[in-house]
């Protein structure tokens, strides 16, 4: 639906009004009585509960649970992220689609949403299970005046953002895993998958992929993965509105991303590291086959994960798979995560 779209303005004329007759909607869209009722049959079709109440007109009684672009775009706050969506039903992998568009030139803020991906990717090329119409699969274009070598610092803020969003549906219960997982209770419940188009010293075009498990259940997560992952549903026994999340989620990466490109990403650090569950940890990060143990001190200004020896010396680490040393994994709490989350 577009908003020259009959059917999007008569939709937007009744989430302004409690009830409006038909003789009303047909003046204020210029188009007959008949037609009216065409389009009110064509948004029932589409899941949305249009009741008809007798010689008073139309009310919208319920919309549907599908992450639609126009009731993503009137829920939202941000001016860019998530002004524009690109809905499927079905897809490989938003990613591999915002990439595709991001090459095509698509602005800055698109949103690539999917209600089911059939090829969903997770870091370190594990998979990312992505069942129909529960959970959040989407994909941000962005367009950032960063050099390659700072883009991972998206990811980084991109979890602090999710952390954010997520924190305000259960409040105490959050940690951020370094590089991006995000953890409920100490098992993951989200994930951030950040690709990049760039020339040697510029970025074209970074897709910030994000999946977060809202409304799965149990039998969504394979065996192997049920004592490390959960949804938000899971762990609150809430089911989440998707729309509201969906939008939350646009208005709190719109303001870090605003945030890191304004003030760089030492502003972000204090926070970052109140969220994270390995400060002070001991830790093996294993990256390409190379194995580095040490204390976690914390991030340091370019988002690296600073990490303090035996022997007391400091080592910055860039990219790799955490796990914590020996004993009580903190992080795993309830059996939560090693490694990967809803996916590998
Ligand atoms: C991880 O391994 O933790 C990252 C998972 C990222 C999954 C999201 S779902 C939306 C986007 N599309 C993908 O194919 N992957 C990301």
């Amino acid at each position: 639906m577009s908003g020259s779209d009959p059917a999007a303005r008569l939709l937007e004329c009744l989430r302004r009004e409690r009830v409006v007759s038909g003789e009303r909607l047909s003046e204020t869209l210029g188009i007959s009585r008949a037609a009216i009722w065409k389009h009110v049959e064509q948004l029932r079709a589409r899941g949305y509960r249009i009741e008809a109440e007798h010689a008073r007109g139309y009310r919208l009684a319920g919309i549907p649970d599908r992450l639609l672009p126009d009731e993503i775009v009137t829920r939202l706050t941000a001016r860019r992220l998530g002004r524009r969506v690109v809905y499927f039903e079905e897809t490989d992998s938003t990613n591999v689609q915002a990439m595709r568009l991001a090459r095509e030139g698509a602005a800055e803020g698109t949103l690539v949403i999917a209600e089911r991906q059939t090829h969903g990717r997770g870091r370190l090329g594990r998979s990312w299970s992505s069942p129909a119409f529960v959970s959040l699969y989407g994909s941000w274009i962005l367009r950032p005046t960063l050099p390659p070598a700072d883009a991972p610092q998206l990811s980084l803020a991109a979890a602090l953002a999710v952390a954010r969003t997520l924190e305000a549906l259960a409040p105490g219960r959050v940690t951020i895993k370094w590089p991006n997982d995000c953890l409920l209770d100490g098992r993951k419940v989200a994930g951030i998958l950040t690709e990049m188009d760039a020339e040697i010293d510029r970025v074209r075009a970074v897709v910030l992929g994000i999946g977060v498990n809202l409304n799965a259940g149990t039998r969504a997560f394979a065996p192997e993965l049920r004592p490390i992952a959960t949804s938000v549903r899971l762990a609150t026994g809430r089911k989440v509105d998707r729309l509201a999340f969906t939008a939350a989620l646009c208005d709190a990466l719109e303001a870090v991303y605003d945030r890191l490109l304004q003030e760089g990403f030492g502003a972000l650090i204090a926070e970052w590291n109140r969220y994270s569950c390995l400060s002070g940890r001991e830790v093996t990060v294993d990256c390409a086959g190379h194995r580095t143990t040490g204390r976690v001190d914390g991030l340091d200004a370019s988002g690296r994960l600073v990490l303090i020896g035996a022997d007391g010396r400091r080592t910055p680490i860039v990219a790799g798979d955490v796990s914590v040393v020996g004993g009580y994994d903190k992080t795993r709490a309830a059996g939560g995560p090693r490694r990967g989350g809803s996916a590998r």
